[in-house]
């Protein structure tokens, strides 16, 4: 599931970003296309920046700077709460910021603002620093005016449509980290490991480390279940069938995080494979399938193989004018 971290970036006591963050996750926990976490900066007691190297090495030598960066790694994108203070965001969330530098990286941001003029030359001013830190910030924020959406400039009591409004700001963040996860994980790789080591190496140890425990597979092979236990038992079936099975990678393509890949399967009928006894016959066969790869792990799957030409080739139906 994708995690959005909803970021508290001021630390003064008698806050008024405590309450506009709660709000924003209130809003947000509402949602199931993501799970939202509210991430307050003050809990993570960070000192002005003390690591001697520079962030982008991620060398971390302080215990804070290693919570810090645990918990903002966790994350596929962020919203970020921010004060407006002159003119600018808060020393407290710029110095939380610099702290870091890979885990933010290839992720999505949104703001929610406030101030005098709705904070948005805080935000401004964010939008650069999130240039610079490789993080693709979305177009939709939120203005929150002390003026308007505060009682006495301390109680938060936000206009109606600012509810909306976080909405259309959380559909981009989500959208736009999900989009990118493919940028942090190589999806080809991780089905490529699937295809070279798990199918033709019979490596079922890394089979249970790829797939994930809630996979769905949308077209299960007869008399197999649609669901991780359904493609271990379909594996090895295969590997009993042909003890040499192996698979040939002619080109894998990406959309988003689903991976579709062209190969042909190869391998020598020594077992009893969809109902007819072993042949000794060396059989090939094409499949294409498209495998969605979400943190690492496969978790949906869709595919076609070619299994009557492999019925040709074992005698089980005529041979067409082609072979
Ligand atoms: C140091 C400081 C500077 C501020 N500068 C601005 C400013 O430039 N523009 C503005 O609209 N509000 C400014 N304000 C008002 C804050 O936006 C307002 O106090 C807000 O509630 C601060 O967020 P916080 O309560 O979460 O700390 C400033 C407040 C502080 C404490």
């Amino acid at each position: 599931m994708t995690r959005i971290a909803i970021i508290l970036g001021s630390t003064r006591p008698g806050r008024n970003g405590e309450a506009v963050a709660r709000w924003v996750h209130e809003i947000a926990a509402a949602r199931d296309d993501a799970d939202f976490e509210l991430v307050d900066i003050a809990e993570y007691r960070l000192p002005h920046l003390d690591e001697a190297a520079p962030p982008s090495l991620g060398q971390y030598a302080h215990d804070h700077t290693k919570a810090w960066a645990e918990k903002i790694a966790s994350f596929d994108g962020y919203v970020f709460v921010t004060p407006e203070y002159n003119h600018s965001t808060s020393g407290a969330l710029k110095n939380a910021i610099d702290f870091l530098y890979g885990e933010w990286n290839n992720k999505a941001a949104g703001f929610v603002s406030y101030g005098s003029a709705g904070g948005t030359r805080a935000v401004e001013h964010l939008r650069l620093v999130m240039g610079e830190l490789q993080v693709a910030d979305v177009r939709n924020q939120v203005a929150l005016s002390l003026f308007t959406d505060f009682t006495d400039f301390a109680t938060f009591t936000p206009a109606e449509r600012h509810t909306v409004a976080v909405g259309a700001l959380l559909d981009q963040v989500v959208a736009w980290s999900r989009a990118l996860a493919s940028l942090r994980t190589d999806v080809k790789e991780v089905v490529r490991r699937n295809t070279e080591r798990v199918q033709s190496g019979g490596d079922f140890a890394l089979f249970e480390e790829l797939f994930a425990d809630d996979f769905v597979d949308h077209t299960p092979q007869p008399g197999t279940t649609p669901d991780k236990d359904g493609v271990r038992v379909l594996y090895h079936a295969l590997r009993s069938a042909f003890p040499d099975f192996s698979a040939k990678i002619h080109w894998q393509a990406v959309e988003g995080d689903v991976v579709t890949t062209y190969k042909t399967y190869s391998g020598t009928h020594r077992g009893e494979f969809l109902g007819l006894a072993p042949t000794g016959e060396h059989v090939e066969f094409e499949t294409v399938d498209a495998m969605r790869v979400r943190d690492g792990k496969i978790t949906e799957h869709w595919g076609v193989a070619n299994l009557y030409s492999v019925l040709q080739q074992l005698g089980a139906l005529p041979v067409g004018a082609e072979r």
